[in-house]
């Protein structure tokens, strides 16, 4: 299929009601001018499911998830972006005229639809050895009914059986017309010595599907193995199977996922079925490879929540730890279950019921970094040892991307092991040094010292400035266009060290006074995100136009339309916002908008300058008692003066007038 021309695009978005389609997976109500629901996402007990259809955006509180049409398609119904348009084009009546795709991608089209055409061929042939031929039956049947699985979960996952004899599949697959560049390039035979031998034989068959259900590979267990010395042989990389994209379960796996909000990661094949035949379908496993980032991502598209089940064996636990890195970077929660000793998944769940398994599970599942903190630390006398588990420890927190989860871990560990904080927050400073200069500097905003650091031990935890920013972002979206008598603030004069000040009103639309104050003092959001969106905005609101939501959905990114959606929402969910909880007073935007605004701005402002002070300071003074070059003094005094002065201005007039 080719691409969908820009100009349908256009009219399947401005056609599609998100309210209707909606409508056929979730039952909405009126909720003032909203729909209102029970979390699809979720299971849940009171509705926290919104939609706008005058803004054509939803939200779910229960997941923060929230969008327009498409996403929800996307995240609903597991559908990528153009599979989305084609349903709602579908659904609307819409015809896509397709343009011509290019030659050559048509033909490696077809040449990936052959190969799943031949897997396909493969996995039916499998299935009817297992259970039509008595080799079979008598073979492959038994051994997993000795194994505790039984028919109705082999059939789930497409189980098979490959016969003894080692060219009975490629004799069938001839016979059916497939071609040998065929059956080579799907991984299903082998050329050896200008002979040909089919790659899995006298093995029982896991098919390994793709999240929409295709078979791309397989995998074959010896049932002896002392017979063979590969236990598993494995389809190779073919032009439809990507080890390091594909999850084994995942297919059926997904939806749970999404519902449970957490995915168990175990290690094998049979890890799967059994969890899955106990009734814990959200379960998936790396299959033969270690875990890769694309499988971490893969998982994340369903839930930011992984429980990864070990067996208790102290090395495997070990080398276990080194490998979660990867889900941390990619700020995942980690869980972990270790099974009691000498049980792995497979065998637990047959050993225990679902209930005490579905029990074991809730019950002994601790959180990461905990684990591992404890783990490493259990039987260590050692002080080099124990520094040196420490450094892992704290090189996983280095890890997490989100700034404040890392010092809520740092305390965490500091509590468990009763070594003090500063240490680990010294600790937890050199890791995230080296990982900078590891990037190459490339990442270094987003990767900001932890605030807390031995030579001035300040929490700063509750960081206002992302709140305001926030907070002006909500401003612009719900009311930039309003609106209101604004006042500016003029220095006349200073009288025994206090400001004389000039107050002016102005009237005008609300983001024209939040574009002249922060433009003012040339400062810039702090936070990478608000930051764009203040630009995206702005640059809206510049061109004289009216921010849509569902139009900017297209451009912007998933976190991105995650905060647009759940301000837009937020006084449906919390009657109070944040805003009173953080020591400021609550004015209601929309009886005193002037006022809410300016208090806004202003704290915005004074917040951004302390910071501009600080980032400056550290520039100019590296090391703390080398003095200044005398040439270079006078220049950075003044310009501090000048921060020193606007910051007084700005704490006055909050002081006083705001
Ligand atoms: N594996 C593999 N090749 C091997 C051995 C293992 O690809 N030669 C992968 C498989 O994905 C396997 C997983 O590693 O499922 C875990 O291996 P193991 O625990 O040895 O096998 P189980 O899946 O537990 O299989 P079984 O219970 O049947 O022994
Ligand atoms: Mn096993």
């Amino acid at each position: 299929m080719g691409r969908i021309p820009e100009h349908i695009v256009e009219q399947i978005r401005d056609t599609a009601r998100v309210e209707e389609v909606i409508g056929e997976f979730v039952e909405l109500k009126r909720a003032g001018s909203n729909l209102k629901g029970f979390s699809p996402f979720n299971n849940e007990r009171t509705p926290s499911f919104f939609v706008s259809p005058a803004k054509q955006i939803w939200k779910d509180f229960s997941s923060g998830k929230g969008g327009d049409v498409v996403k929800f398609l996307m995240e609903h119904e597991s559908m990528s972006y153009p599979e989305a348009l084609r349903w709602l084009a579908r659904k609307y009546n819409i015809s896509i005229p397709e343009e011509e795709p290019d030659a050559e991608a048509e033909q490696r089209r077809r040449e990936r639809e052959s190969l799943l055409l031949a897997l396909e061929f493969a996995r039916d042939w499998f299935i009817e050895q297992l259970y039509h031929t008595e080799e079979g039956k008598s073979v492959g049947l038994s051994y997993f009914r000795e194994r505790g699985f039984l028919e109705k979960t082999l059939r789930e996952f497409d189980i098979g059986y490959a016969p003894e004899a080692f060219d009975a599949f490629y004799k069938a697959a001839i016979a059916k017309g497939f071609k040998d560049d065929v059956l080579e390039g799907a991984g299903l035979i082998i050329r050896k010595n200008n002979r040909i031998v089919d790659r899995f034989y006298g093995r029982v068959i896991f098919p390994i599907h793709r999240l929409g259900g295709n078979v791309v590979g397989f995998a074959g267990r010896i049932l002896d193995t002392s017979k063979h010395p590969a236990k598993y042989i494995n389809s190779p990389e073919t032009e439809v199977y990507h080890k390091s994209k594909i999850l084994y379960g995942m297919h059926k796996a997904k939806s749970h996922i999404a519902r449970e909000d957490n995915a168990y990661l175990v290690e094998g094949y049979t890890d799967v079925l059994a969890f899955y035949q106990a009734g814990i379908q959200n379960t998936v496993a790396s299959a033969g490879t270690s875990l890769t980032e694309e499988q971490v991502r893969l998982i994340k598209r369903f839930t930011p929540n992984i429980t990864l089940v070990y067996d208790g064996d102290p090395a495997g636990l070990r080398a276990a730890i080194r490998g979660v890195d990867i889900i941390l970077e990619n700020d995942m929660n980690v869980r972990v279950v270790v099974l009691p000793e000498g049980e792995d998944p497979d065998s637990y769940a047959h050993k225990v019921s679902s209930e005490a398994l579905v029990h074991y599970l809730e019950a002994e599942s601790r959180d990461f970094i905990e684990f591992a903190a404890e783990i490493l630390l259990q039987d260590q006398t050692d002080p080099v040892r124990i520094f040196e588990m420490i450094r892992h420890v704290v090189e996983s927190i280095a890890k997490i991307p989100n700034e404040i989860k890392r010092e809520l871990y740092i305390r965490r560990v500091a509590q468990i092991t009763g070594i003090d904080e500063q240490k680990l927050f010294v600790e937890l400073h050199t890791a995230l040094r080296r990982k900078i200069r590891s990037m190459q500097g490339r990442f270094r905003q987003e990767l900001p010292a932890p605030k807390m650091q031995v030579a001035e031990p300040q929490i700063t935890l509750t960081d206002r400035i992302p709140v305001l920013e926030r907070e002006i972002i909500k401003i612009l979206l719900l009311y930039g266009h309003e609106k209101a008598l604004f006042p500016y603030y003029n220095v006349t004069d200073e009288i025994d060290g206090e400001l004389q000040i000039d107050i002016r009103e102005v009237e005008q639309a609300v983001w024209q006074k939040i574009h002249t104050e922060i433009t003012a003092d040339e400062v810039e959001f702090a936070s990478p995100v608000f930051r764009e969106l203040y630009k995206k905005l702005m640059d809206i609101f510049l061109n004289g136009e009216k921010p849509d939501l569902a139009a900017m959905g297209k451009e912007l990114d998933t976190e991105s339309m995650e905060i647009l959606t759940d301000i837009v929402f937020e006084n449906e969910k919390y009657p109070l916002s944040d805003w009173t909880k953080r020591r400021m007073r609550n004015i209601d935007p929309v009886e005193n908008l002037s006022r809410y605004v300016t208090q806004v701005l202003y704290n915005l402002r004074f917040e951004l300058l302390i910071k501009s002070l600080d980032d400056f300071h550290h520039q100019q003074f590296p090391e703390p008692h080398k003095p200044l070059e005398p040439d270079k003094a006078e220049a950075v005094l003044e310009e501090m003066m000048q921060y020193n002065k606007l910051k007084r201005l700005i704490g006055d007039i909050l002081h006083r007038v705001v």
